[in-house]
Parts: C-alpha cells; sequence; structure tokens
C-alpha cells in the first residue's frame, strides 16, 4: 500500500517513526488515513527487527486533531458505526504491538486524536499540546475508545469531566493527571523521543516485549492472576540468551551486548 496521508519511516535501526499527514485538516483521522494506520501497524508489527514506534502529527499545530468531521457529517447511522468499528480496530492494534508505541503529541490531540495517544503505550507532550475528547459539543461520545481509555488511565472522576465537558486540557494538567509521561519545548519532541526509542532498542529485546505483555495484559487481570502471569513471563526471558549475557555482563562488570535471542 503507498500512503497518501500518513509517513512511516525507518528512522533508525529499529526505531520506527510513523506520522499522520494531513497538516491541512490538523491530521484528522478519516477512513483511508485509519486505512493506512492499520496497514502500517501491520508492517511494524512483521518485522522482527522493530523495537520501538514513535507516533505523531505532521506540522507544528497538531497532534491529530480528531476523526475526521466533514467525512462524517453526511453518515448513516450504519456507517458511523461502521466507522467507529475500524478506528477502535486501528487503536487496538496499535496498543496490540509487541513493542514499545510512545505518542509524541506536538499539538492538538482531540477526540480521536487523544484516543490515538492513549492507544500508545506512554505519551511524551510538547509544551503547546492541547488534549481533550470534545466529541460531546458535535453531540457524540468518543467512538474510538477514549471512554474506555480514559478512565482506565485517569480514573473515573476525570475522565468523566473532560467527556462530559468536552473541555481542553493544556500540557501541564496532562502531566499532573497522569496522561502524560514528559513535557518538553515542542522543538525538542522528536529529540526526545528518539533518545527513548535509543535506550529502548539497546535493552534486551524479548525482556522489552514480556514487560509490555505483564503490564498491559496484567492490568485486565486480578492480582494473583498477573502475578502468575509475571512468572510465566520471568521464566520465558529467562531462557533466553540474551538473560545470560546479561547477567554476565553485569557479573565481569562490562556493558551488556543484546542479540534479541
Ligand atoms: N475534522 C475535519 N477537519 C478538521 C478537524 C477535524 N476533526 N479539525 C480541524 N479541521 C480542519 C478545519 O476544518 C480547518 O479546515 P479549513 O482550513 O478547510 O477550514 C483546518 O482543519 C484548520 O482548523 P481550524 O481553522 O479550526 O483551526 P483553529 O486553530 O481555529 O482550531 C481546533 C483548532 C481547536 C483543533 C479546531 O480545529 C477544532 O476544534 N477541531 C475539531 C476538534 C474536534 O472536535 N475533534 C473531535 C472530532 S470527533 C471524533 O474524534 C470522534 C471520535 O472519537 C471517533
Amino acid at each position: 500500500m503507498t500512503y497518501q496521508n500518513i509517513i512511516l519511516e525507518h528512522a533508525e535501526p529499529g526505531i520506527y517513526v510513523l506520522t499522520v499527514n494531513r497538516p491541512k485538516a490538523l491530521n484528522a483521522l478519516n477512513a483511508a488515513t485509519l486505512a493506512e494506520l492499520a496497514d502500517a501497524t501491520a508492517r511494524v508489527a512483521e518485522d522482527p527487527a522493530a523495537r520501538v514506534l514513535l507516533v505523531t502529527g505532521a506540522g507544528d499545530k497538531a497532534f491529530v486533531a480528531g476523526a475526521d468531521i466533514s467525512a462524517m457529517q453526511p453518515m448513516s447511522t450504519l456507517e458511523a458505526r461502521a466507522f467507529s468499528e475500524q478506528g477502535s480496530r486501528v487503536m487496538s492494534g496499535i496498543e496490540a504491538l509487541p513493542i514499545p508505541v510512545i505518542a509524541l503529541v506536538n499539538g492538538y490531540a482531540l477526540g480521536g486524536g487523544c484516543e490515538l495517544a492513549m492507544a500508545c503505550d506512554w505519551i511524551i507532550a510538547a509544551e503547546q499540546a492541547v488534549f481533550g475528547q470534545p466529541e460531546v459539543n458535535l453531540g457524540i461520545p468518543p467512538g474510538f475508545g477514549g471512554t474506555q481509555r480514559l478512565a482506565r488511565l485517569l480514573g473515573r472522576a476525570r475522565a468523566m469531566e473532560l467527556v462530559i465537558t468536552g473541555r481542553q486540557m493544556k500540557a501541564d494538567e496532562a502531566l499532573r493527571s497522569g496522561l502524560a509521561n514528559h513535557v518538553v519545548p515542542g522543538g525538542q519532541l522528536m529529540e526526545k523521543g528518539l533518545e527513548m526509542a535509543r535506550l529502548i532498542a539497546a535493552k534486551a529485546p524479548v525482556a522489552v516485549r514480556v514487560l509490555k505483555q505483564a503490564v498491559q495484559r496484567g492490568l485486565d487481570l486480578d492480582l494473583a492472576s498477573g502475578c502468575v502471569l509475571e512468572t510465566s513471563l520471568f521464566a520465558l526471558a529467562f531462557g533466553t540468551a540474551d538473560r545470560k549475557e546479561g547477567m554476565t555482563a553485569f557479573l565481569e562488570k562490562r556493558s551488556p551486548k543484546f542479540e534479541g535471542k
């Protein structure tokens, strides 16, 4: 598939950068853009050498300003349902990638944009980033998982207030409320993302994958079942050559050289 609305770059070994690229519409998500996102997600998933995916928006104004309102405006109920299902599938696909996915939120992350950022494993925001679920102002709820992921990330009361008032939340509030992990000056966003991606790419790949699984899957389990899952994943990672290398390197007081085996 050739992309018209996104850019997928292999920025450095193991590090992919996916940019939503419709700056004239503030990177709004229409069906074609969602289809391209699904394709790009599959391509990254199929690359065994992939270590980290960074997701961002083109231009200096928006990460993604939401689902495309001009595309939605004439939709029938059934078409809207299919659009919501498509968007939800794309968000779940990004969330399910076996490698860490970091959102670099460079501007407005509203509606479907906030949902895209929340489908990533964590968020680094530029100082000018703005988050929110303003769908209520259009007479609809979020449709790409926003009510569900926001409540899980911020808790019931904060999420309820945000979706019902539709108000915008600036980067400093996103940081305080735990939605964003870091806030950096806009000009430093990509560098900060790449810096973190390089750090992750240098870790033992199997350990990173099992860590993502342990935290993600464990959150859906009770504590005892989550600890059983952790033990299985611990044993799985223990069987890797990288585990031997990591422990031997520690004992030999040198840096480990991980190979993903
Ligand atoms: N869909 C389609 N086009 C959009 C868009 C969107 N979500 N957001 C912005 N645009 C377009 C505008 O229509 C405008 O196009 P034209 O130049 O052709 O008129 C262009 O992008 C620039 O936008 P503005 O002139 O509005 O820029 P601004 O700086 O004045 O305002 C903004 C920026 C506050 C982000 C404002 O654009 C805005 O409120 N956008 C809509 C945000 C929104 O409601 N998002 C939720 C969408 S619904 C959704 O996402 C549902 C879901 O979960 C599935």
